[in-house]
């Protein structure tokens, strides 16, 4: 097997994927500069098992500072998942983070890439790039007209990989993700806010009316379209990864009141600027060309995500659950 380098290792879907490279044989480098957009810590705990891996390098670094070209000579693949996530607080002084996240270290990536002509990269990009539309579901050939900074930024990525392609025969494949849940998502996304709240007793904000449809995508078959990118050698393009469980958050909180077995205080808040009114992918490309299929429920995803935050409650052995 050979070696491969993961941006964003310590992250919610970074540190999911480098556990996975690692069972399937490869050699990691993960790279991250463990960004205090939530707790460092956490981030290191998502990483527990892949640093006692003798086959993981952790590389503490910037994207923006470190030496690409070194960490990714002799790799077979880039996973490009660091970024800075969240559309809620890409507007205003925040934006900062995200040109420097998103677009710039991307383009410091490529850079290094245009020099290694054998290195694959797989970059995550976000149905933001969409913004909001009544054409459903999303196709990756419909107009791109994103609503949020953070998705302008997605998208300027995505473009990158594809002009350093045409200019410098750079290989990629761009993963457009559909909201990703399940263990360790990151405590800004809707999911671990609820769970985390019902498990606390505290009130739940649902912003806008709770008829916004999602479609959820469980992490592993996120990660598994990541592998499948990895190997694809067709056409340098653009994938909808999607869930195909489309569903209002009304209807999520209906089956986590299920799984958790108790009642859920909710408090409706204004809907947030930059926040689509719905999602939907049609998948049929990646299913196509990668062979993408998805394999959990959003039942047995949620079950999987709410056991997670219990059984870190077991372990810090309080009966509440940080945000962190
Ligand atoms: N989670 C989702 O539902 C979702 C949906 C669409 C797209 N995505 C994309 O998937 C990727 C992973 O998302 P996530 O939810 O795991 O986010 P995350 O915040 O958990 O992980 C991102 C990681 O990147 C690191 N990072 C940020 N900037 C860095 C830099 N300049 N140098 C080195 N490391 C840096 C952070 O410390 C963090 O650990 C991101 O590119 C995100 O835009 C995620």
């Amino acid at each position: 097997m050979g070696r491969v380098a993961v941006t964003g290792a310590a992250g919610f879907i970074g540190s999911h994927l480098s556990e996975r490279l690692l069972a399937d044989g490869f050699e990691v480098t993960g790279i991250d500069s463990f960004t205090d957009y939530y707790s460092p810590e956490r981030k290191r705990e998502h990483l527990a098992k892949a640093i006692g891996h003798e086959r993981f390098t952790l590389v503490e670094e910037d994207i923006n500072t470190c030496d690409l070209a070194g960490l990714f000579a002799g790799c077979e693949c880039v996973f490009h998942l660091a970024a800075q996530a969240g559309v809620r607080r890409s507007w205003g002084a925040e934006f900062n983070h995200y040109v420097e996240s998103n677009i710039l270290a991307t383009q410091r990536i490529l850079e290094a890439l245009r020099e290694l002509d054998s290195v694959k990269l797989v970059y995550s990009s976000s149905s933001s790039v969409y913004g909001e539309t009544r054409n459903l579901p999303m196709k990756e050939e419909h107009p791109l007209r994103p609503i949020s900074p953070y998705g302008a930024t997605k998208l300027s990525a995505e473009r990158l990989c594809d002009l350093y392609h045409v200019n410098f025969g750079v290989r990629y494949s761009a993963l457009r993700y559909f909201t990703v849940y399940g263990p360790r998502q990151r405590p800004d996304m809707a999911f671990s806010r609820f769970i985390m709240g019902a498990l606390n007793s505290d009130p739940l904000e649902i912003y806008g009316d709770g008829k916004q449809t999602r479609d959820f995508t469980f992490v592993s078959d996120a990660v598994e379209a990541n592998m499948q990118a990895f190997r694809y050698e067709g056409e340098q393009r653009v994938f909808n990864i999607g869930g195909g469980s489309r569903v209002s958050i009304l209807d999520v909180l209906g089956i986590m009141k299920r799984e958790l077995g108790r009642n859920l205080d909710i408090r409706f808040v204004d809907r947030a600027k930059g926040d689509v009114t719905d999602t939907w992918a049609d998948t049929t490309a990646a299913r196509r060309e990668l062979g993408f299929r998805t394999s959990v429920s959003l039942e047995e995803g949620l079950k999987a995500q709410i056991e997670w935050y219990r059984s870190r409650m077991r372990k810090t052995g309080g009966d509440t659950v940080g945000s962190g």
